[in-house]
């Protein structure tokens, strides 16, 4: 069966409350209808998700809600922390897990990483786990090694049933809020090397059923060379998801890439 492409926005550390909900509201207004082609998500800050909810289940939007972090930990003594079983009461489909600014900004491990992916499985949250290399890496020439490795340890333990209710998004570091996204082929490179980490993982069926993102300055303009690339089902999109309109312009690519 083929993959259903996923569109998510990562609002990242933007929209108060108050202007979640009406960015919440365009987004709902765009999408009135449902999609049969393509799957929608946002991941607005904690504090706007359950008011985005809100403002989706009243308008019964399709679109789906994801929040961009957690912490392992069920409860207890961890000031600052959100648990899983919090993201569920909202509840939120998908979680963000991994993205290079909790890596570079909160010192986030691979082991960090893993702990989150399986915390979230357990309460049928799917991540969204992060991956991509720095230019360094890039130039050095090693960033399918470097990517395949985080995903090997991100995603250890799982068996594939688990691996397949994930979704793995690429997002090289130098492509991120930069303007200068990846070439399509650089992008694919990458993603066809985690599709065949993926079936090492778990199997050649499991690999074939999960999502993998790109993500790096991707806008209406340049999706769909993007997702037109054979291992690329969709897009993990920051800057652009916060205009209601460029966002809608990139789920109409998505869909039209699968027509
Ligand atoms: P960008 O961010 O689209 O603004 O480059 C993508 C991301 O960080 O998820």
């Amino acid at each position: 069966m083929p993959r259903m492409p996923l569109i998510a926005g990562n609002w990242k550390m933007n929209e108060t409350t108050k202007e979640a909900v009406g960015l919440s509201q365009s987004i709902s207004f765009q999408f009135e209808r449902n999609f049969d082609e393509v799957e929608v998500a946002v991941c607005p800050p904690f504090t706007a998700l359950k008011s985005v909810r809100n403002v989706f289940d009243f308008d019964r939007s399709p679109v789906k809600l994801g929040a961009q972090d957690v912490f392992w930990e069920e409860e207890g003594a961890y000031t600052g922390a959100i648990s899983p079983h919090m993201l569920e009461e909202m509840p939120c489909e998908y979680c963000i897990v991994g993205h290079s600014e909790r890596r570079e900004y909160f010192h986030e491990t691979d082991e960090d990483v893993n702990r989150k992916v399986r915390a979230l499985l357990a309460h049928q949250i799917s991540p969204i786990m992060c991956c991509g290399e720095n230019l360094e890496v890039r130039d050095g020439g090693d960033a399918c090694a470097f990517v395949v490795d985080q995903v090997r340890k991100g995603l250890a333990g799982l068996d594939a049933a688990d691996i397949r209710r994930c979704v793995v998004a690429y997002e090289p570091i130098w492509a991120i809020g930069t303007g200068r996204a990846a070439t399509p082929e650089q992008a694919e490179e990458v993603c066809s090397a985690i599709r065949a980490t993926l079936a090492e993982m778990g199997s050649a069926d499991t690999a074939e059923e999960v999502r993998i993102l790109y993500g790096g300055s991707m806008k209406p303009t340049n999706a769909e060379e993007f997702l037109n690339m054979p291992d690329i089902d969709g897009g993990l999109i920051g800057g652009a998801s916060l205009d209601a309109d460029a966002f809608a312009r990139i789920v109409k690519v998505a869909e039209g890439c699968r027509q």
